[in-house]
């Protein structure tokens, strides 16, 4: 499947066979996805906390108000961001690059994050949600059907993943086989709505 053609056909699914797994292979293919998620400095803030113990399904079902996805789903992939990953070890984001564009980018990074805390958190939760949209349009051209999710009890959730203090939780992603047809699409807006020109 092209890319198009899994970007405009990746639907929501609300419900999945729960006797279908997701192999090795497709797992691997949706993480190397995620990983390639384009992130501002490259700092690559998103992490994925992927939820296997039945008990934690469980508690994350009642936290998202028994939406049956999450245990129904192969799989359950909470989506996270570090707030502070700018300032932990960020020379690692340029490794490959040579030591003076090393230097210049770790120093240009430092400066556009340091004090600005909402900047620091929308980057978090911008590339969570790049990494996710990246996992449902490969999941979609694998033959595979997601559901982002953000109706849960963020707290609630926060204890499930024992996230820690300086993260923040994107969205939850659901993956695996539908066994029913979405929902009609609600109706999108028309492109002169979206689109502007120039200016507001
Ligand atoms: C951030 C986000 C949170 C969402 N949360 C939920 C949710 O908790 N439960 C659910 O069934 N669908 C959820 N959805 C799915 C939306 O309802 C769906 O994307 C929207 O209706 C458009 O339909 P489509 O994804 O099939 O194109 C969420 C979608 C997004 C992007």
């Amino acid at each position: 499947m092209d890319t198009l053609t899994a970007m405009t056909a990746r639907r929501t699914a609300k419900h999945f066979d729960s006797s279908f797994k997701l192999d090795d292979q497709q797992i691997d293919s949706l993480m190397a996805a995620a990983l390639c998620a384009p992130t501002s400095y490259n700092i690559q803030h998103g992490r994925i906390v992927r939820i296997t113990d039945k008990g934690a399904r469980a508690a994350l079902r009642v936290a998202a108000f028994d939406q049956a996805q999450l245990t129904e789903a192969s799989e359950v992939w909470v989506i996270c961001g570090d707030t502070q990953a700018w300032r932990k070890n960020p020379e690692r984001y340029w490794r490959t690059a040579d030591q003076e564009t090393r230097n210049i980018l770790v120093g240009m990074l430092t400066e556009f994050y340091k004090d600005k805390p909402v900047l620091q958190r929308d980057e978090a939760i911008r590339s969570g949600s790049f990494m996710a949209q990246n996992i449902m349009v490969a999941a979609t051209s694998l033959g595979l059907n997601t559901g982002p999710m953000i109706g849960f009890d963020a707290d609630q959730v926060a204890e499930v993943i024992n996230l820690p203090e300086d993260h923040v939780i994107a969205l939850i992603l659901v993956i695996g086989k539908a066994v029913k047809e979405p929902w009609a699409r609600g109706g999108q807006l028309p492109p002169d709505e979206v689109v502007l020109n120039d200016s507001f």
